[in-house]
């Protein structure tokens, strides 16, 4: 392969509805859980919210100007189902869809490709208070109400769809650690939840494929792939059951169609696994063959050494950005994992490793034999502007070598379509609030008009896209 990424790679950048919209009340949008979760006392850094986020709701012209003069191949961004379906189900909203094909418009007009994600945590408070949302299969038949509407409203527009973002997270919050809503600590129901939204993953698939809508479609999942400490029996055996009840427990089941057998049956035997019905049996293996392709959102690797039965259990995040409060995580029995002297960390102790991505790429490419999308990558800091300029060399490094780690990870043989970093502007973080930057654009969240600067790593993405890659792989 020449020094450069095949013509047609989607160098992009991402972002989600509740996370830069705003406008939470307006145009007929209806309630969300997290317009409900960011009032209540405690719940978010600072009590930081959405309510206005970075404005993009009314500010979308000028941040696709934006996004034209940096070159963006490809803008993913979510929909929020509040705007479009007020109660979640029923009435639709059409100054909700009127805003989505503004948006996209624009996108197209300006040669942007739109990624759309359909659904990025902002479940409709509605369904939430009527059933339980995620802990109930009838989430199933909404959803794909939902999902029917965006297609057939947007599919002569829109070419690759991501049915969910990061499964594995929000249940994972909302459900064990009481991060997210509905904020509720049990083992049981996080598997319960994560296996309805295999299913919602899999209706969803098939109806795109059925109906015949051109384009692509797959879903986002977290992925850390994660290391042995060490070369000790009990270490590797610790990342052998972080693989079995992690990795592929959450992987298999969305791109082949069922769990592994030693994650399943570890879980079963402590009364937590999910009922699978036979019906689910055939839609998730059916739909795992129809699935194009696997979206990956890569932050950082895991290092994973033995934890005992008395060992330690989950721990909660460093929300607060002061470095150095990086705590040691684990279920007892299975692995803990561990601080790795061998990586850099960011403020938010995240641990930065970039061959960390070309590892997974290469084995989920190895293990499911999809094309895969990088849907969300990036590096989140304090970033400051100094006479007009934020100098935030620390992410162009951050993005320079994961796109290296692409590189490799497509020498290797992986089919990678495509590559967004997270996130385009400056926007809110859910536990993190708006100290916590990702963008290639500052967002000046003191000042009321919110001021967009370009910062130093919005001219170098400009620059990787026009030279496709080629100035990050300079020796
Ligand atoms: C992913 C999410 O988990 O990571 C994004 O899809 C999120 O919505 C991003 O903002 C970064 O996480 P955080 O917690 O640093 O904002």
């Amino acid at each position: 392969m020449s020094n450069r990424f095949p013509e047609n790679f989607l160098f992009g950048s991402a972002s989600a509805a509740y996370q830069v919209e705003g406008a939470y009340q307006e145009d007929g949008k209806g309630l969300s859980i997290w317009d409900e979760w960011v009032k209540l006392p405690g719940k978010t850094f600072q009590g930081t919210n959405g309510d206005v986020a970075t404005d993009h709701y009314h500010r979308v012209e000028e941040d696709i100007a934006l996004m034209k003069e940096m070159g963006l191949k490809a803008y993913r961004f979510s929909i929020s189902w509040t705007r479009i379906l007020p109660e979640g189900r029923g009435r639709i909203e059409r100054k909700g869809l009127e805003f989505y094909h503004k948006l996209i418009d624009g996108l197209l007009e300006n040669g942007i490709e739109p990624v759309v994600t359909i659904y990025h945590w902002d479940l409709p408070l509605a369904l939430q208070k009527e059933y339980g949302g995620w802990e109930d299969r009838k989430i199933v038949e909404d959803f794909k109400a939902f999902a029917k509407i965006l297609f057939d409203e947007f599919h002569k527009k829109v070419k690759y769809w991501i049915v969910l973002n990061e499964p594995n997270i929000f249940t994972q919050l909302g459900y064990v650690m009481a991060l997210h809503p509905p904020g509720m600590k049990d083992m049981g129901m996080y598997l319960k939840t994560y296996h309805h939204t295999a299913l919602v993953h899999a209706y969803v698939v098939k109806l795109f494929k059925e109906k015949g809508y051109e384009g692509k479609i797959g879903s986002s999942i977290a992925y850390t792939p994660g290391y042995a400490k060490t070369n000790d029996e009990k270490d590797v055996e610790a990342q052998r059951r972080y693989y079995e009840t992690v990795n592929h427990y959450i992987m298999d089941i969305y791109f082949k169609g069922k769990y592994p057998s030693w994650g399943y049956a570890y879980f079963k035997e402590k009364g937590l696994a999910p009922e699978i019905l036979p019906e689910d049996e055939k839609v998730l293996v059916e739909s795992a063959k129809m699935t194009d392709f696997i979206g990956i959102n890569y932050y950082q690797s895991a290092t994973l050494a033995y934890n005992g039965e008395d060992g330690i259990g989950l721990s909660d995040f460093n929300v607060s950005g002061e470095k150095g409060n990086f705590r040691e995580s684990g279920i007892p029995g299975l692995y803990r994992q561990v601080y790795n002297e061998k990586l850099k960390y960011t403020d938010w102790d995240w641990a930065i490793d970039p061959d960390g991505l070309r590892y997974a790429l290469v084995e989920i490419s190895e293990r499911f034999g999809k094309p895969i999308l990088i849907s969300e990558n990036g590096m989140g800091a304090f970033d400051e502007v100094s006479e007009g300029k934020v100098q935030d060399g620390y992410r162009i490094d951050y993005i320079r070598e994961h796109i290296k780690a692409c590189y490799d990870a497509i020498e290797e043989g992986v089919d990678l379509m495509g590559y967004c970093t997270w996130s385009f502007t400056d926007l809110l973080s859910w536990l993190n609030g708006y100290q916590k930057r990702y963008g290639f654009v500052f967002v000046d969240f003191e000042k009321e008009d919110l001021p967009r600067i370009r910062k130093d790593s919005f001219y170098f993405y400009q620059e990787v896209i026009k030279t496709n890659g080629e100035n990050c792989l300079k020796k």
